[in-house]
């Protein structure tokens, strides 16, 4: 397979609903026409994670390798440089796919993206993943859920699980509940609650409670960053 000729490679878009959350909810941040211009900037998406986005990202990619083998999926695109560090670490021979429900986002991601680079981009609504099951060896979800709500968040982590083979990983990174001493706890909740209200259901439950029956405790990893604000889920499926 020509792995140039596929490089950068975007399914034909087409005219998909956006999710109602999506369009009600996060219109300012990803669906309005000026949004990719004013938050595609590095030091703007490492302001909103209050620094942090370097070590997410690399804590992130750190459970898939160095060189990641095999078929990657990431689940919604990101603002910043979280795919191309993705990409660079795709193993020769190995594919990632990227998958987001708009146009928009895929678009800008393509601009981001080298020429070169083995990527495929899809336009799928993250609740249902046009991939037959066990397609991918490893997917990672990079703070989408917390921009869900909750019936869109489980079938979300039900779509990433079921495409994903037996023996391989599941990595999410996402908002928890920050320590009681922690002055973004109390600072920072009425912000969520303003910009983002479905991210307040992470630091009320644990990630685990939206996960499919049959997913157990013992194949779950956690790791919180930042006094508690960020956690780190690899699930082993
Ligand atoms: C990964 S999340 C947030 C990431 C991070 N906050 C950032 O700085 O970009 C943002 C992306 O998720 C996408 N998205 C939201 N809901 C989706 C869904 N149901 N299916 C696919 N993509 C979705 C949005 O279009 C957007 O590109």
């Amino acid at each position: 397979m020509n792995v140039k000729a596929e490089s950068k490679a975007l399914e034909p878009l087409r005219p998909q609903a956006v999710p109602g959350y999506l369009q009600e909810t996060y219109w300012w941040a990803y669906v309005h026409p000026n949004a990719v211009s004013f938050f595609e900037r590095q030091w703007l998406v490492n302001l909103i994670l209050w620094g942090n986005f370097a070590r997410l990202r690399d804590a992130a990619l750190a459970e898939l390798g160095r060189e990641v083998p095999g078929r990657t999926l990431q689940v919604a695109c990101v603002y910043g440089n979280f795919t191309e560090h993705l990409a660079a670490r795709v193993a020769p021979g190995g594919q990632l796919d990227v998958v987001d429900v708009l146009p928009i986002q895929l678009r800008n991601l393509r601009q981001k993206l080298s020429p070169l680079a083995p990527v495929t981009l899809h336009q799928y609504d993250s609740t249902a993943l046009g991939f037959e099951g066990a397609s991918f060896d490893q997917a990672i979800v990079f703070f989408l859920l917390h921009e869900q709500p909750a019936a869109a968040r489980r079938q979300t982590l039900r779509e990433a699980l079921r495409v994903v083979k037996p023996g391989g990983k599941l990595v999410l990174v996402d908002y928890h509940l920050p320590r009681r001493l922690h002055p973004l706890r109390y600072l920072f909740r009425p912000v969520l609650h303003a910009l983002e209200p479905f991210a307040l259901d992470l630091w009320r439950h644990e990630i685990m409670e939206w996960l499919p029956e049959g997913v157990s405790a013992a194949q779950i990893r956690k790791q919180t960053y930042y006094g508690g604000l960020y956690q780190k889920l690899v699930i082993s499926v």
